[in-house]
């Protein structure tokens, strides 16, 4: 009987990770100080891993992974299966051939796990006691706890208050893992009572999630700050996911026409596609669409300005130049709370001001009515933030069968849904 999965064995986990930097069609812009107060590249040594931020600067292509990552990368389930999306082809009509990367399958529901885990680990090798980190949609939370429980290391998350209490059961099991969860803006921090001064009903952003974690790291020497996307060696981490699927397309001998994920800060779309955009830079891909899919509510790539601009409010980064709607800009609130970020990443805003890259913003009802047909076709809830994909990818389905091609279409299901289950009933209400 044909099987519609591409399993990858154990011993085909790729042993390095990829970096991009090198391979860029022009040099990053560096990061930059502000022209008035400290040096916000020494704070990053201060909030950092010296391992991270030897990794945020490399010029090396390829990354080892450490034993001890790829271990527990194995005991997480890597590598993960491609699954062509037979189903939803045969309910589409369409002679597009659909492939999805099963990043749902993670323990703690998504990709975030790619890089928290090597990230709590550097922290571990160089002696910290705690970790800190802010969340919004929550996967960013519940990675670093799983992480942190994995090296014994205590944990606490700083979490955008209205997510948090949209996410319950998220929150109650990234408590349960060990991890400290606080509501963002809290009482425990200066700058969280000073949000809270201004407006006791606040109900938090990622830039007061972000404030309150860099106050923590500062302020506790045995403490350090783990990030959730946009750094180079976050999109690093995750190209884990792009060098595997490389290898499944190998298996079955397809090359893709349509690369295509969720685009929130940037980093789980960069960790599908940069190894093909590798190959696109070699001249070894043809005529390919390299596609992120963001929110209406944050659309970056779409709208935003190609420009120096600071990553979160409490202005603790350097300046770095990428594609900004303005770090004061107040997002309209959604249910994908991970698509809902100010600015993209440094080396994805390259790509997409190089033209390399294409970008879409879709309204959360019809992202989220698409994950339904997805679940009725393919049987697997999606996290609210990778429906926008699942309605990307049948678009483009849908365009290949008016064209009448087999186009070969490869996206990532960054996430499981079943604790979004809240956001779907808000937008799809018949549930
Ligand atoms: C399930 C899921 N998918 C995608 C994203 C967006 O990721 P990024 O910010 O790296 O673009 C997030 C962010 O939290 C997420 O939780």
């Amino acid at each position: 009987m044909k099987n519609n999965h591409i399993f990858l064995p154990v011993d085909e986990l790729p042993k390095h990770w990829y970096n991009i930097l090198p391979d860029l069609p022009k040099p990053l812009p560096p990061y930059k100080e502000p022209e008035k107060g400290v040096s916000r590249v020494e704070l990053m040594k201060k909030l950092f891993t010296k391992t991270s931020l030897e990794l945020e600067f490399s010029k090396e292509r390829w990354i080892s992974i450490p034993d001890k990552v790829r271990e527990l990368y194995i005991h997480i389930g890597r590598p993960r299966p491609l699954y062509r999306a037979k189903r939803l082809e045969e309910f589409l009509n369409t002679p597009a051939r659909i492939y999805y990367k099963r990043e749902d399958l993670a323990p703690t529901g998504s990709f975030k796990m790619n890089s928290m885990i090597p990230q709590v680990y550097y922290a571990y090798k160089e002696g910290f006691k705690r970790v800190v980190a802010p969340t919004g949609a929550g996967q960013v939370g519940s990675a670093v706890a799983f992480a942190a429980a994995m090296f014994s290391l205590d944990c606490t998350i700083f979490w955008v208050r209205h997510a948090c209490r949209m996410k319950r059961e998220r929150a109650s099991y990234t408590r349960m893992l060990n991890a400290k969860v606080i509501e963002s803006p809290s009482e425990t921090t200066k700058i969280g009572k000073k949000y809270l001064e201004e407006n006791p009903e606040h109900p938090g952003s990622l830039g007061t999630a972000y404030a309150e974690t860099f106050e923590v790291a500062l302020n506790n020497d045995d403490t350090v700050a783990i990030w959730g996307s946009r750094m180079n060696h976050v999109i690093m981490h995750h190209t884990i996911i792009g060098l595997e699927t490389k290898k499944q397309l190998e298996i079955i001998d397809k090359s893709p026409d349509v690369v295509l994920s969720c685009g929130g800060t940037g980093s789980n779309f960069p960790g599908l596609a940069y190894p093909f955009i590798k190959d696109y830079l070699d001249g070894k891909l043809g005529n390919i669409k390299f596609l992120v899919v963001q929110t209406s509510a944050a659309p970056t790539l779409i709208k935003g300005e190609y420009r120096y601009d600071f990553v979160e409010p409490s202005r603790t980064l350097p300046l770095m130049k990428m594609y900004t709607l303005g770090v004061e800009t107040k997002l309209p609130l959604i249910r994908a709370e991970g698509l809902r970020s100010s600015s993209s990443s440094p080396t994805l805003s390259l790509l997409r001001h190089e033209g390399i890259i294409d970008a879409i913003a879709l309204d959360e009802k019809e992202a989220l009515e698409a994950a339904k047909i997805f679940l009725q076709t393919e049987g697997v809830l999606v996290a609210l933030e990778s429906a926008y994909a699942v309605k990307a990818a049948i678009d483009e389905a849908l365009k290949a069968k008016r064209e009448n091609k087999e186009k070969v279409i490869v996206f990532n299901v960054s996430g499981n849904g079943f604790f979004d289950m809240e956001g779907y009933r808000e937008v799809l209400k018949d549930i």
